[in-house]
């Protein structure tokens, strides 16, 4: 069994990928090498991890990780709006931290806009900033401003480089399209 009877497209190759988190690494080393903060990078989960992995390898300046998964009552493919912390990071104090959100995907922005917010009011971060792979803008419900970006994607099922379909396909390393007949069965 493999996976790729079931992508119907490759949507972004690994060349791109990594070409896009060098740009990204490169944009922020040069927005942190004057700071007295530290920068924290915190990985929302699951589905971030691997492009954080990639990212940090590429990053010049000290820094630090730390994890947060958040809880948006998804029913099926479709979030509710209604988030909630499932686990935080070790520290309850961002204060001294220039924190850097690591998103795989930025969709309706339901969970991005009340994690930002969190982490600037609620964890008192120095200075917070969003870096999203990918960005689904014709998904908006909730404006969020993005700092770093990698791709603008159209409204597709995409898989891969971290991003699942029901817990698979996470591993990819590249972003493919799923064939219908795969969520549809
Ligand atoms: C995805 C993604 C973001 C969120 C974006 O996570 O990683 O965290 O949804 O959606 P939104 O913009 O509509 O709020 P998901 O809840 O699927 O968890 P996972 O990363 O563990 O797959």
């Amino acid at each position: 069994m493999t996976y790729e009877n079931d992508i119907a497209k490759v949507l972004v190759s690994e060349e791109e990928i990594a070409g896009a988190v060098k740009r990204i690494a490169k944009q922020m080393e040069e927005d942190f090498k004057c700071s007295d903060k530290k920068v924290l990078f915190l990985c929302t989960l699951k589905g971030a991890v691997v492009f954080l992995a990639d990212l940090m390898k590429n990053f010049n300046l000290p820094a630090e990780i730390d994890f947060i998964k958040v809880s948006s009552y998804a029913s099926g493919t479709e979030s509710s709006g209604i988030i909630s912390l499932k686990s935080g990071p070790d520290l309850n104090d961002l204060s001294e931290y220039n924190v850097v959100v690591i998103e795989d995907i930025l969709d309706t922005g339901n969970t991005l806009s009340w994690l930002l917010n969190h982490v600037k009011n609620t964890m008192n971060a120095h200075s917070v900033k969003l870096c999203a792979l990918f960005n689904k803008p014709d998904r908006r419900q909730k404006e969020v401003k993005i700092d770093y970006q990698g791709f603008i994607i159209p409204d597709e099922f995409i898989v891969g480089y971290g991003l699942d379909y029901d817990e698979m396909y996470r591993n990819l390393p590249y972003v493919g399209v799923l064939k219908p007949e795969v969520y549809n069965k």
